[in-house]
C-alpha cells in the first residue's frame, strides 16, 4: 500500500532512539523528510545520519528539550523555515517515573506532568496554527495504555496519559473541521531503554529481580512477549498518513491485548 507520504514533512519529538526513532525511520522509508528532536545533540546526529543513509530522505537533527516551551517553539519554527511546512507531528518525548504513591515525590509528579502531558500540549500548540492556516495536518501522540488501563505502580504515567487522551479528544473535535486529524497510539511494554529502566525500578519496588519483573510483563500479554518499537511505529506511520483519512480522535491500544492487572503483584 502506498501511504502517500512522499515529500511530506514530519516533525518527531523524542526521536534519537526507541519508538520515536522507529517512527522517524518508517516515515522516511515511506518518502517523508523528517525533523527529529531530543535533548542529546550527539546521539541525535548519529541517528539522523543512520536514517538518512538507509532511506535517502532528509533527516534533520534539532536538539531541544520538549519540557521547555521556547525549545519546542524554536524547533517548530526552524522546521517551517527550512521546509516551508509541516504535514505531520508525532510526539514521543515522554517519560514518567514508576513508583508507589507513598514514595513518589512532588518533583516526580511535576516532572511527569511537565513532559508527558504539557510537553505534548506544547508540541501540538506549536504546530496547530500553522496546520490550521494550511487546512491540513496529521498529529499522532504516542501516549501509553496505562491511560486506558490503570495500574497502581504506573500512576504518574497513567495520570499524565489520561490527561493526554482527554486533551487529544478535545483537540480532535475542535480542529477536525480545519482538516487536521489528531489520534493517539497507546503501547503497553515496548522493548526500549525506557522500558528497561522501568523494569529495573519495578523490580526494586516489588522486591523481585529484573528477570521476574520481565516475566510478569510477558505473562500479562497473551502473545507471551513484549512489543518492539517497529510494531508501534507501523501504527504511527499509518495514522500519520492520508490513508488514515477518516481516523480522528481515536485512541488505539498497541499492547497485544495486555491484561495490565496481571503485573500488579
Ligand atoms: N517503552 C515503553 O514501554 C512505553 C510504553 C508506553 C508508552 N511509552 C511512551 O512512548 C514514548 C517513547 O518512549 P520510548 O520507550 O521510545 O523512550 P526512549 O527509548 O527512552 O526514548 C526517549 C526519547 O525521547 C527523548 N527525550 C526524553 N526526554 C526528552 C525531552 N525532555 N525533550 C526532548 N526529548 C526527550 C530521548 O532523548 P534524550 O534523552 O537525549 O532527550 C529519546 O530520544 C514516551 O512518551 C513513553 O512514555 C513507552
Amino acid at each position: 500500500m502506498d501511504l502517500q507520504l512522499t515529500n511530506k514533512v514530519a516533525f518527531v519529538t523524542g526521536a534519537s532512539k526507541g519508538i520515536g526513532r522507529a517512527s522517524a525511520e518508517q516515515l522516511a522509508a515511506e518518502g517523508a523528510d523528517v525533523v527529529i528532536t531530543a535533548r542529546t545533540a550527539d546521539a541525535l546526529e548519529v541517528t539522523a545520519k543512520e536514517i538518512a543513509a538507509k532511506t535517502g530522505r532528509q533527516i534533520v537533527p534539532m536538539a531541544g528539550d520538549m519540557s521547555v516551551a521556547e525549545d519546542v517553539e524554536r524547533c517548530v519554527a526552524a522546521t517551517i523555515e527550512q521546509f516551508g511546512h509541516i504535514d505531520v507531528l508525532v510526539t514521543c518525548a515522554g517519560s514518567s517515573p514508576g513508583g508507589l504513591l507513598e514514595e513518589l515525590t512532588e518533583e516526580q509528579w511535576l516532572a511527569s506532568m511537565n513532559l508527558k502531558f504539557l510537553g505534548y500540549v506544547r508540541s501540538v500548540r506549536a504546530v496547530i496554527g500553522h496546520m490550521r492556516e494550511r487546512g491540513a495536518g496529521s498529529i499522532v501522540l504516542v501516549v501509553g495504555n496505562d491511560g486506558l488501563k490503570p495500574s497502581y505502580w504506573e500512576m504518574t504515567a497513567g495520570a499524565a496519559n489520561a490527561a493526554d487522551l482527554n486533551f487529544a479528544s478535545s483537540a480532535a473535535e475542535q480542529y477536525g473541521r480545519h482538516g487536521i486529524r489528531i489520534n493517539t497510539v497507546n503501547p503497553g511494554p515496548v522493548n526500549t531503554d525506557r522500558w528497561d529502566g522501568l523494569e529495573k525500578a519495578f523490580a526494586r519496588d516489588k522486591k523481585v529481580d529484573q528477570a521476574r519483573a520481565h516475566e510478569l510483563a510477558v505473562n500479562s500479554i497473551p502473545f507471551g512477549r513484549i512489543c518492539e518499537s517497529d510494531e508501534v511505529a507501523s501504527l504511527v506511520t499509518f495514522l500519520a498518513s492520508p490513508k488514515a483519512s477518516f481516523l480522528n480522535g481515536a485512541h488505539i491500544p498497541v499492547d497485544g491485548g495486555q491484561r495490565k492487572a496481571l503485573m500488579d503483584i
